[in-house]
């Protein structure tokens, strides 16, 4: 099992992912890990991974650009492509079920956001977004970690056992965000929805509302009351 961690903060992540079973794993060659500063695959003088909002709204999001360059330079190092997966509070929710099937992989690719989120144009160039829980961290690092530590124990001879992961503390009613989209505003085709660089604010809230209802529908079924399908958060 291989695991390559996107970050800004890669050297955060060392220390916990070198102790105990991670450790012992990572010693007896039976899991990689790999950490990678995401400023490395900047393009600009300043290392830049985040810009302003389209549409406006408080604080900073990460770009998409060097996200998506980290991903193409690790699936030219690694020998089968590995699944791209965004930590994110909108994400669907991490449970046993999906720690086990990710665990019967050659690994993951863990990309960790920071600020107030990323370039939702992302998406179209990873595999998902995984939520450890309904509450939201500074960062993606130490969802990151919850994520190997879950599959690790369940990669054979890691543990020597099955084993299930503690369920999260739940909250209903909620709703997740809108997507959100920052420079630039053409990526590899994908567009920026045209209402966002539109500066009529009420139609930008009418916009993000219907989105962030969508989205929700579409991740988080359960949080609306809706029935929950096979493969949707719950499973
Ligand atoms: N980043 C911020 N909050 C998060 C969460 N709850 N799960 C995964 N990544 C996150």
């Amino acid at each position: 099992m291989r695991y390559d961690i996107v970050s800004i903060f890669p050297e955060s992540l060392e220390g916990l992912l070198s102790i105990g079973v991670i450790g012992q794993a990572r010693a007896a060659g039976q899991i990689e890990i790999h950490l990678h500063d995401l400023r490395d695959y900047t393009d600009d003088p300043h290392r830049m991974v985040d810009d302003r909002p389209y549409g406006g709204g408080a604080g900073m999001l990460m770009k998409v650009e060097p996200f998506v360059r980290a991903i193409e330079a690790i699936r030219e190092q690694a020998a089968t492509r590995l699944p791209a997966v965004l930590m994110s509070p909108h994400g669907r929710l991490l449970r046993h079920e999906v720690a086990a099937e990710w665990a019967q992989g050659d690994g993951l690719i863990l990309l960790c956001g920071r600020y107030e989120g990323v370039d939702e144009r992302l998406l179209s160039f990873i595999d998902g977004e995984v939520s450890i829980g309904d509450y939201v961290l500074a960062g993606g690092e130490v969802a990151a970690a919850v994520v190997v530590e879950a599959t690790a124990r369940l990669t054979p001879g890691v543990v020597g056992k099955y084993d299930s992961v503690a369920s999260d503390s739940f909250f209903s009613g909620q709703r997740l965000g809108s997507p959100q989209y920052t420079r630039p505003p053409e990526f590899r085709g994908l567009t920026v929805p045209e209402v966002l660089l539109s500066g009529d604010h009420a139609k930008i809230d009418a916009f993000r509302q219907r989105a962030a209802w969508e989205k929700t529908a579409r991740n988080r079924p359960d949080l609306l009351g809706l029935q929950v399908e096979d493969g949707g958060s719950d499973g």
